[in-house]
Parts: structure tokens; C-alpha cells; sequence
């Protein structure tokens, strides 16, 4: 199996091979999981793969996930539908850097994403490799931020847009996780810049080599954390996918963050994603 790589960052095509054959076939399982691991985000042209093709693909690297927002196709669950249309136009979530569901304990592995229909322009989905937004930080930084940790939410993202009594529900049914700032990936050892969208404060700045007086918390946490989530934004970090029909996106969730451009309203979008279950990140 060839990758054809995309930028010196991240992402690779992946041509001539059909996941629905993949998803019988152990061995190009194998090197796909190899593929995943070495470019972070892989691109499959051409899958006129069916649902259930889809879904035995995604689940040879784990469980399966529903999203407590976005629904799921009725007759395969843990297929998120991400279905956007000018009947929808609050319901444009996705536009923003994040790392999916890092307001779970155990945020996903990775995800695979299928085109159904795509705007004629637009609706690009983008994704960052976060392994070398943490390699480019500057030493100062880096040394600031070791065994730094931070809270992740659904109730101050999705939750957001909710009255208060569905927010609380929401929130009691997903209590905020806490992951570290910089995470190992637990395949390949990199350390990961692990903070997005759903990162609202550090957890453990508030020391006495941080904070003489509270002046100190609030602007400098503040900052740092602003400053860290702006990483995902430089573009050399960075690869870009033009969605065609049938386009499969598979990527690994615990060391990129992806942002889908929200530049095609009126326009309709349907997007399918199988979300895998992940690991604790202590
Ligand atoms: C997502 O944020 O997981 C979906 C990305 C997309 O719709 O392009």
C-alpha cells in the first residue's frame, strides 16, 4: 500500500484500496493502523462503501461512539451524522480548532469521516498535527507548560447554546475531564500539545511560583493558555482536504485537531463519522 503525502506536516492519500475490502482484510488493516501512525490524517477517494462497510472499518480499531449532541444513523449506531442545511443554520459546531470529545475521560482514538454530499464550493475540512505544534514550541515554553494540566468541557462548548436546565442535565451526564497539557501518544511516544477548543482553564497553575497575587492567575494562565490553543491556527502545521462524494478522512484524534470551514451556507453538507473510542491520558 502506497501514501502519497500531502505537505511535510501531515496527511497522506492513501490510493487503490477500497475499505469495505479493508474492512474483511486484517493485513491491510494492519498497514493502515501503520499509515495512520506515520501521517496522522489519511484521505481514501472514491469509497462507495455502505454504512455497515463503514462501520466494520472503523470498529477494527475500537468501540464505537455515539455524540450526546449530533445524532446517529438509527440503524448503525456510533455513526454520527453530521447533516448541515440553510434549516440548520444554528447548528454550525464544527468550526472551530478542536481535538474531538476532549471533554471525555477517554477522548476518541480517531475518527473515520465519509462524504455523502458536499457543497459545490467550500466545506473544506482542515487538520493540524499537534505532535509538531509542541516540537516547534519555544524551550521556555515548553518548560513552562511541563506537568501542566487543564479542564475540558462539553457544558461550556456544546452546552453553551443550551438553556440552563438542559446544560446542567448535560453536564451531569459528561462531568469536565482533566488531561495534561502535553500528552504522550501511547503508540508512538511523541509529546502532543493537548489543548483545544474544549480546554477552559489549567487545573494546577495556581502556585506560588505562578501566582503572587490573583492579578497573576487570571492574566497569565489566561494567556498561556490562549497562546497554546492559537497553535492548531499556523499553517505550517497544517493540511487541507477539498471534500469530492465518497471522500473517507480517517484521522488520529490524539494528535491532531481538525476546524471544517463553515463557508458554504446555503449550501447543504452530509458528513457520516464513526468515532472510536480512545484511552485515559493521565
Ligand atoms: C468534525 O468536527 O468531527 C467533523 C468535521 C467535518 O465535518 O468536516
Amino acid at each position: 500500500m502506497r501514501a502519497q503525502p500531502l505537505t511535510c506536516a501531515i496527511g497522506a492519500v492513501v490510493p487503490d484500496v477500497n475499505l469495505g475490502a479493508a474492512s474483511r482484510d486484517p493485513a491491510l488493516i494492519a498497514e493502515i493502523r501503520g499509515l495512520l501512525l506515520e501521517h496522522k490524517v489519511l484521505f481514501f477517494r472514491d469509497q462507495d462503501i455502505t454504512r455497515a462497510e463503514h462501520v466494520a472499518f472503523a470498529r477494527h480499531f475500537g468501540e464505537l461512539e455515539d455524540h450526546p449532541v449530533a445524532g446517529s444513523d438509527p440503524d448503525h449506531p456510533g455513526l454520527v451524522r453530521i447533516y448541515k442545511s440553510p434549516e440548520t443554520p444554528n447548528d454550525r459546531y464544527e468550526n472551530s480548532w478542536h481535538c474531538d470529545a476532549t471533554w471525555r475521560e477517554k477522548p476518541p482514538f480517531g475518527c473515520v469521516l465519509r462524504c455523502v454530499e458536499c457543497p459545490p464550493v467550500g466545506g473544506d475540512t482542515m487538520w493540524a498535527n499537534m505532535a509538531l505544534a509542541y516540537a516547534k514550541l519555544p524551550e521556555r515554553v515548553k518548560e513552562q507548560i511541563a506537568g501542566l494540566r487543564a479542564r475540558h468541557s462539553i457544558e461550556a462548548s456544546f452546552g453553551g447554546a443550551m438553556p440552563i436546565d438542559k446544560r446542567l442535565a448535560l453536564k451531569a451526564q459528561f462531568p469536565d475531564a482533566e488531561h495534561p497539557v502535553v500528552r504522550t501518544h501511547p503508540e508512538t511516544g511523541e509529546k502532543i500539545l493537548f489543548v483545544n477548543a474544549f480546554t477552559t482553564h489549567f487545573t494546577n497553575f495556581h502556585t506560588a511560583a505562578n501566582v503572587r497575587y490573583g492579578q497573576d492567575y487570571t492574566q497569565g494562565a489566561a494567556a498561556l493558555l490562549q497562546y497554546l490553543i492559537n497553535q492548531a491556527m499556523i499553517p505550517e502545521y497544517q493540511v487541507r482536504w477539498r471534500w469530492r462524494p465518497n471522500d473517507v478522512a480517517m484521522w488520529d484524534n490524539r494528535c491532531t485537531q481538525h476546524y471544517a470551514v463553515m463557508d458554504y451556507p446555503p449550501c447543504d453538507r452530509k458528513m457520516e463519522r464513526a468515532g472510536i473510542v480512545g484511552e485515559a491520558t493521565y
